[in-house]
């Protein structure tokens, strides 16, 4: 029997497509935004050439104005809607000659090339690619602060689910409520690859498509799109991203010699910060929330996004003590320690559905945020169970999407949930069971 790093490895080396990996065969055919990013630390590990090309592939779908598409269709396939086709990046003058979608995905690149700096052992090596690939981060970053934050507040916003990466979490019905969408057709393949009851429904898919169409008729105008989109949110866990790879980029730059750039980049995180804590730390739930910027209102609901902040070093020590509460006979682990941790969405909630996609299953890159998040606020043993629980699920089922929090249900599966073979999953995994850091 194979080792468990061995299995993992397997599944990278099977989903690498010549210069990038796509995440799962079949569900996600392409390459997406910020799954490259988690499959490239995985890679560093056991391929540094692959990893590099990982990154490398990812920019190749950078616009003129330096935004990062959530999904680069280097390739054709039918397995996947929607498709470029439906996306129709090109109505935009900023799109590139490649076909790419027109949103965007959690900005973990920064950070991500910190950590192939820290895994390589080639230090000269892997500075001199950073080097190759540092301004095209950075006029991505540029971006964001100037197109997707009007009110000079230092927090971007999404103007899509699909930004967000945590796609139909609960918290974005509240913003379905606030508008109607036309009866779409809709040529769904997920829920023909994989279980229906596991992915979004069809209604919320409309609202989806909904979106993308609005910001087509708009050519991707992000002034049209501040001004008209009914999706508008300061999301925790984008801005936690941006944040935590603002710092890469600052640490980086420094050793790059990029005088106006950390200059540039120490300007915003200040701010974010600063914001992130004054706007988005809600003190009664103790955690990261979202503000709902088109109807001026805070959506007040825990979800594993509302901890991401602590891998950015954004709480207090103050704050992150009241946030670890969760995790210990608390909200997300059950007052038994009934919950493998960490749940999606608030157990508590009557929204929570632990089967559903983000609505409550555990997903590995959110645990790999806030493992690294706990351990660089002091709390190992914490962070420790973190990592065993994730490794447990590997173990025991494979390399899933996503897993069933409850330890009560979990005895009567014998798999995780949607796809399998899935690549975070596994290029975490091999960060979880290498990385000394
Ligand atoms: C999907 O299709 O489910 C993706 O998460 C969106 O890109």
């Amino acid at each position: 029997m194979p080792s468990l790093l061995e299995q993992a490895s397997r599944v990278l080396n099977n989903n690498w497509k010549e210069t990038f990996t796509i995440p799962c065969e079949g569900l996600y055919p392409f390459q997406w935004n910020w799954d490259s990013g988690f499959i490239a630390i995985g890679w560093a590990h056991i391929d540094m050439d692959r990893a590099k090309s990982e990154v490398r592939s990812l920019l190749k779908g950078q616009w003129k104005n330096g935004f990062l598409p959530h999904i680069v269709f280097h390739n054709e396939s039918k397995t996947y809607y929607p498709g470029p086709e439906v996306h129709a990046a090109h109505l935009s003058d900023q799109s590139p000659g490649i076909k790419t979608s027109g949103i965007t995905q959690p900005p973990v690149l920064g950070f991500v090339l910190e950590e192939l700096y820290h895994i390589s052992e080639d230090k000269e090596d892997i500075l001199s690619f950073i080097d190759t690939v540092y301004d095209a981060v950075f006029r991505n970053h540029h971006y964001f602060y100037t197109h997707r934050d009007p009110e000079e507040e230092g927090l971007v916003y999404i103007c899509h689910n699909w930004e967000a990466g945590t796609d139909n979490t609960p918290v974005w019905d509240f913003i379905w409520e606030t508008f109607e969408v036309p009866d779409y057709e809709l040529d769904r393949k997920d829920t023909k690859l994989i279980d229906a009851s596991h992915r979004p429904t069809n209604k919320e898919y409309q609202y989806y498509i909904h979106l993308i169409e609005l910001f087509k008729q708009w050519r991707y105008d992000d002034a049209k799109i501040a001004q008209g989109s009914p999706f508008l949110v300061q999301d925790p866990l984008f801005n936690s991203m941006l944040i935590k790879s603002n710092e890469s980029l600052i640490t980086l730059g420094k050793r790059l010699g990029k005088k106006d750039k950390v200059a540039q980049l120490e300007e915003w995180q200040e701010k974010a910060i600063h914001s992130m804590n004054s706007k988005l730390y809600d003190e009664s739930l103790q955690g990261y929330v979202y503000y709902d910027l088109r109807n001026s209102r805070k959506l007040s609901h825990l979800s594993s996004s509302s901890f991401t902040p602590l891998m950015a070093g954004i709480p207090s020590e103050k704050q992150a003590a009241a946030m670890v509460q969760h995790f210990q006979n608390g909200r997300f682990s059950g007052e038994q320690d009934e919950n493998f941790l960490c749940a999606s969405f608030d157990p508590s909630s009557e929204f929570f559905n632990s089967k559903k996609y983000w609505r409550g299953p555990i997903w590995i890159n959110l645990n790999w945020i806030i493992y690294r998040g706990l351990k660089r606020y002091g709390y190992v043993e914490l962070s420790e169970k973190i990592k065993e629980h994730t490794i447990h699920f590997m173990n025991t089922y494979g390399f899933y999407e996503y897993f069933e929090p409850s330890k009560a249900l979990n005895n009567k599966l014998d798999k995780g949930y949607g796809g399998n073979n899935f690549s975070w999953s596994a290029a975490l995994t091999i960060d979880l069971l290498t990385n000394k850091r």
